[in-house]
């Protein structure tokens, strides 16, 4: 790692957004490495996009550690981020404290990252050394709450209420908060409201820095995509292209050819 949590928070004002995006597995996340890519999310996003749920909410600490450890294996430069599933950090501080920590420990992230307005924990955590990424805004853990994935702080009062949580999560020592799916102004308003960098998904231009999900991204999922989630690339189509033409070149016999065989070694 050379990116640090400090690091991170000097991004604000200085130089432009910057970009952190999911990764789940060693290959992908070696590549984005390259790439240059700042901060890599193990996002609880691993359990839509690598395990087939529908939601996130399925997703166990046992899971993020697992994919923690191929990503921080694999990353030379950007800053890694554990997601802190659904049911790690409700049930009292102490448990939250707990599945921090094995997130660090024995999934090797730098930092983790955890959904909504809970300002003591942040507080617990980040006096024990455990860095913290904040997300408001649409906090998916909650879709059965939520009612599904919906745009928030549409009204004048929800947009108080964000800023007063980002507020109270940058005094508890949040070193970034994560903005999903609210409208562009209420973006601005929070990122001009707070100190620490704001990271958007679906929350406009204004923030400090951009997130997107890979496996979108990189237009390996399939589905229908939100509509922040612009394609990279689209290797879905190039995986079914690749295997079809594997399949033909076997049945045709083309493949294996002399190069691809070994050639008798007994003399
Ligand atoms: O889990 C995840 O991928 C996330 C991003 C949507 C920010 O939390």
């Amino acid at each position: 790692m050379s990116i640090t949590v400090l690091d991170v928070k000097g991004f604000k004002g200085s130089g432009g957004p910057f970009a952190m995006l999911t990764a789940y597995d060693y290959l992908t996340a070696r590549a984005l490495d390259e790439a240059g890519i700042p901060l890599l999310l193990v996002g609880d996003t691993l359990g839509i996009f690598v395990l087939g749920y529908s939601t996130t909410v399925p997703v166990t600490i046992d899971d993020v550690i697992h994919h923690c450890r191929a990503v921080s294996r694999a990353v030379g430069n950007a800053l890694v981020v554990g997601d802190m599933p659904f049911g790690s950090y409700h049930l009292s501080i102490a448990d939250g404290v707990r599945n921090a920590g094995r997130l660090i420990q024995e999934g090797g992230a730098h930092c983790v990252k955890l959904e909504g307005p809970l300002f003591e924990l942040v507080a617990v955590l980040t006096d024990s050394g455990i860095p913290v990424m904040g997300h408001l805004g649409l906090t998916p853990q909650s879709f059965h709450q939520l009612g599904g994935h919906k745009v928030q702080a549409r009204t004048q009062s929800a947009v108080e209420q964000l800023i007063e949580n980002a507020r109270r999560l940058e005094a508890a020592g949040a070193f970034a908060i994560v903005l999903e799916a609210v409208p562009t102004e209420a973006a601005r308003r929070v990122t001009e409201a707070v100190g620490v960098p704001t990271i958007g998904i679906g929350a406009g231009p204004h923030c400090d820095g951009q997130v997107l999900v890979s496996s979108e991204m990189l237009g390996l999922s399939s589905g229908a995509r939100p509509r922040y989630a612009k394609l990279y690339a689209s290797l879905h189509d190039e995986i079914v292209r690749a295997g079809r033409t594997f399949i033909e070149e076997v049945a045709l016999r083309e493949y294996p050819g002399v190069e691809h065989s070994y050639e008798w070694a007994i003399r």
